[in-house]
């Protein structure tokens, strides 16, 4: 599918856009969308489908605020494309917690004082949501290298790492299935902005 535009003051038609159509399963619920081949996955969540819990930082790569996780493992979602997530399943931050109620992740983030600004909380908590998947509990140097690719100008990491480390100690059942309660059934949703 393609969208070419014209220019209304100059009438320069600018290249066609492709479109692709995806079918996806983001925190539980099928997603059909119809998304430009270039959108990048950070933007399809927070732009098109308003979950706006993954953020973005330097979008190359670096920074791992936008990491969600994809079929169980930890994405940076900015290097991702939206069209590559058809047939896939999406979790977001906002498939963490049920209703109001922290999970016991965010718990212990937030009773082991694991935050501070909160902007790269988001990449944490999937990354260790994702670390559970692998279905078996990590020492704390373990823990600290599969978070080194989260980048936070606040905690120091070692907070992040000791509240990691207890949910695993107090929780060794965590891979907790996803709750579809971050968006409307069977959302059907046309993006097409680049
Ligand atoms: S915004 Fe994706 S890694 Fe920084
Ligand atoms: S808590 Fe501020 S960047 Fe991590």
């Amino acid at each position: 599918m393609t969208s070419a535009t014209t220019s209304a003051t100059t009438g320069v038609e600018t290249p066609a856009e492709v479109l692709v159509e995806t079918v996806t399963t983001v925190n539980g619920r099928e997603v059909r969308a119809t998304v430009p081949a270039r959108l990048h996955v950070a933007d399809f969540l927070r732009q098109h489908l308003g979950l706006t819990g993954t953020h973005v930082g330097c979008e190359q790569g670096a920074c791992g605020m936008c990491t969600v996780i994809v079929d169980g493992e930890a994405v940076k979602s900015c290097l991702m494309l939206a069209c590559q997530l058809d047939g896939r399943n999406v979790r977001t931050v906002e498939d963490l917690a049920e209703g109001d109620e922290l999970n016991a992740l965010q718990q212990a983030f937030k009773e082991e004082h694991a935050l501070q600004c909160g902007f790269c909380s988001p990449g944490f908590l999937m990354t260790a949501t994702a670390l559970a998947h692998q279905g078996y509990r990590p020492g704390r140097e373990e823990i600290r290298e599969e978070i080194a690719g989260v980048l936070c100008r606040c905690t120091g990491y070692d907070t992040v790492v000791t509240a990691i480390e207890r949910w695993f100690a107090e929780h060794p059942q965590t891979a907790a299935p996803s709750a579809p309660d971050a968006l409307p059934a069977d959302t059907d949703t046309t993006a097409t902005q680049g």
